[in-house]
């Protein structure tokens, strides 16, 4: 079919007319649509009032949340064409942290531990920018490395490659990945990190041990301001070892958790930490959390995609009330006629 020209922009002007008749539109600019209706821009750094008594203003940066182009279809449709565990929230959490990040002038490599046939590296491929790589370190199956023991560690990854992961990798980059490094991650430590690195993937080998080292690999390799680790299966009841490191890091280690789907994402930067659990919560449904003084939202599943926009529009303070009342109508509807 084809759109006239005049089709897109009556599209766009509708959105904004709708977003202008919103009474929460000052609150809430963090997606793109919400910030040109009142007129503020990407980048712009804008003040937001208390929502609690006892909270201080804000500073909201406003950024465009939704992922577009070919990382947005890498997101909804590319990334299941490769074998592995990463999900659409997480991969929509990775593109987000990553924007806000390049909003806020942080630049460095990408670095991931754990690639498998490569669904999250791909990813990462696609979030680098200008002097940006990605870093990635994998056994990937010929590794020397792959000791016996290890290999049997090894035994549910099929495909786990070189040659796979290369494969998958071409059918979405062009270029090679900045550094492949192949066997253990201990083979990290101790490396000097001459460029900065801005975001690193945890998830490989998933034991207290591991973890614990990955984490000080990780401590050594970030850049201090902006800098977000992400780890993988922290509540897995299957790998009990990646939260118990995790949460020693928290409690002893400065480490900082700002946000948690099954995976948990975190920064040595408190600040940044804050603002990144603000984005968090303003562009995915949410619920806020406390621990150790710092806000951890969880990110819910998209199912519920009615209760996300309810969720987006209502002010922080009244979202409790709105679930409760959410959760009583549906009780209600489900509670048998007499
Ligand atoms: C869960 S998979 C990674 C999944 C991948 N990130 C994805 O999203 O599809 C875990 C990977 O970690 C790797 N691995 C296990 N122990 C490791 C270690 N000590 N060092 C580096 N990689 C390791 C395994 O070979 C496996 O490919």
């Amino acid at each position: 079919m084809h759109r006239g020209p005049g089709a897109g922009s009556l599209r766009r002007s509708l959105r904004v007319a709708v977003t202008l008749r919103s009474p929460a539109v000052p609150a809430y600019t963090h997606d793109a649509v919400l910030a040109w209706g009142i007129g503020a821009r990407l980048g712009d750094r804008l003040q937001e009032g208390p929502t609690h008594a006892d909270d201080r203003p804000t500073t909201i940066v406003v950024v465009d949340t939704r992922a577009s182009g070919p990382t947005q279809q890498y997101i909804v449709h590319g990334r299941a064409s490769i074998p592995g565990w990463f999900v659409q929230q997480d991969a929509e959490l990775f593109a987000l942290l990553s924007a806000l990040q390049h909003e806020e002038g942080v630049v460095g490599d990408l670095l991931e531990i754990g690639v498998y046939q490569g669904r999250s590296a791909v990813l990462l491929g696609y979030l680098t920018g200008p002097d940006e790589r990605v870093i990635l370190c994998d056994l990937f199956g010929s590794s020397p490395d792959a000791t016996p023991d290890i290999r049997h560690d090894l035994q549910g990854y099929d495909g786990l490659d070189l040659e796979t992961f290369a494969a998958h990798w071409h059918r979405f980059h062009a270029g090679e990945p900045g550094e492949i490094v192949v066997g253990r991650s201990s083979r990290l430590e101790g490396r000097s990190w001459d460029r900065p690195v801005r975001f690193i993937h945890i998830d490989g080998g998933h034991t207290y041990d591991v973890v614990r080292d990955d984490i000080s690999i990780a401590r050594d390799a970030l850049a201090d301001a902006g800098g977000v680790v992400v780890f993988d299966d922290v509540r897995a009841s299957h790998a009990p070892g990646v939260g118990a490191a995790v949460w020693a890091a928290v409690e002893s280690g400065g480490l900082v958790p700002f946000a948690q789907s099954w995976k948990l994402y975190a920064s040595w930067d408190a600040q940044f930490a804050a603002r990144a659990a603000d984005a968090v919560f303003r562009a995915m449904p949410c619920t806020d959390h406390v621990v150790r003084d710092h806000r951890l939202v969880e990110v819910h599943e998209r199912r519920r995609s009615r209760s996300t926009s309810t969720h987006r529009w209502t002010p922080p303070a009244l979202v409790p009330a709105a679930s409760k009342l959410r959760r009583s109508l549906r009780a209600a509807a489900r509670r048998p006629k007499r």
